[in-house]
């Protein structure tokens, strides 16, 4: 029933063609795509608003913007990426590095293509704090928990991933 509920909510993004292009973008290492971490974060964020009881519209609002909290459309470990920050030295290159200004990128993109509220477009705009300014509302509180939750079973998976190829290359 939540799993139907969820697909209600989140269907029309999840087979929309720029966010299935995200499964060509690796996050967080391993064989974790941008587009799994997506869907998985978007999960997250629905389970944990159900269990804090958020009215039926923060629900709605919370998963769709989990969905989209990483929708900044770039590879950021590409080639293009670096010509962009050659563009700054020094401090302002630190700021404008992806972790402080994805989730700024992201909301202008989603809203550009799916019609974001001003809840969601601030909820993804702070997703990365403390790099990012403090979440104001509800759904900023729990798409930055769900993102930080997905993010480490992510890495500690990436790990798992990399000692297996590490011990496969030694072993055979
Ligand atoms: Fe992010
Ligand atoms: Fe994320």
């Amino acid at each position: 029933m939540q799993d139907q509920d969820f697909h209600r909510i989140a269907d029309d993004i999840i087979y929309h063609p720029l966010f299935t292009q995200m499964r060509t973008f690796v996050h967080h290492g391993g064989e974790n795509s941008l587009y799994d971490h997506s869907v998985d974060t978007a999960k997250c964020a629905y389970r944990l608003a159900r269990r804090f009881g958020m009215r039926e519209e923060r629900v709605e609002s919370v998963t769709r913007a989990a969905l989209l909290h990483d929708f900044f459309g770039y590879d950021w470990r590409s080639d293009a990426h670096k010509q962009f920050l050659r563009h700054y030295s020094g401090l302002r290159r630190l700021t404008h590095m992806h972790a402080f200004v994805h989730g700024a990128m992201a909301a202008r993109r989603a809203n550009r293509l799916f019609g974001l509220n001003e809840r969601q477009r601030a909820a993804i705009t702070s997703h990365m704090f403390p790099l990012a300014p403090v979440p104001r509302n509800s759904e900023a509180w729990v798409l930055t928990l769900a993102d930080k939750i997905v993010a480490s079973r992510e890495m500690s998976e990436t790990v798992g991933w990399h000692m297996r190829r590490w011990y496969r290359k030694v072993v055979s």
